[in-house]
């Protein structure tokens, strides 16, 4: 676990294009944090790291929200209007992350359960002043690389 300390959305958006730029097919990164902590704004500068011209905006509807980065597609998902793991089959959210692209998972901490085992998590936490803190949490082999690369050009 590593702890990064962002004090402006552009702070927040340039660790996601960090990590962005490390994405391979079937990467999974789960975010975490209360409304308006700023996953969406590591979302936009994750698909900049990926190389993604559109504007990424939040998907909550519909949930998840398709785009074509420089060499893979990233797959953003929002499951926060989402209460039962049912939901998550209807939209077929295992085989969407199986699909070769890249998945970036809002609210993913809502259903434990589904999340996949190899994947890196990002709880953004907001601070008294204001001020986000940035928990990066790799499980499994490429979460531990992620993590590492974070670590060492920090
Ligand atoms: N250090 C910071 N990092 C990220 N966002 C910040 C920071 N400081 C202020 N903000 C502001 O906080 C808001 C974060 O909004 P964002 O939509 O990214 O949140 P969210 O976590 O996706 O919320 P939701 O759960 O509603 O989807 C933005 O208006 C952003 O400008
Ligand atoms: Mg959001």
């Amino acid at each position: 676990m590593l702890e990064l300390v962002s004090n402006t959305t552009e702070e927040t958006m340039q660790i996601g294009e960090r990590l962005g730029e490390l994405a391979k097919a079937g990467d999974c990164i789960v975010l975490m944090g209360d409304l308006g902590a700023g996953k969406t704004q590591f979302a936009k500068g994750f698909a900049c790291g990926m190389g993604v011209n559109d504007d990424v905006t939040s998907p909550t509807f519909p949930i998840v929200l398709e785009y074509i980065g420089e060499e893979l597609p990233l797959l953003h998902f929002d499951l926060y209007r989402l209460d039962e793991y049912e939901e998550l089959d209807d939209i077929d959210f295992d085989g969407m992350l199986e699909s070769g692209g890249v998945s970036l998972v809002e609210w993913g901490d809502k259903f434990p359960d589904a999340m996949p085992d190899e994947r890196l998590d990002i709880s953004i936490l907001i601070q008294d002043d204001e001020s986000r803190v940035v928990r990066v949490e790799g499980y499994g082999a490429r979460g531990a690389e992620f993590e590492h690369v974070l670590a060492s050009n920090r």
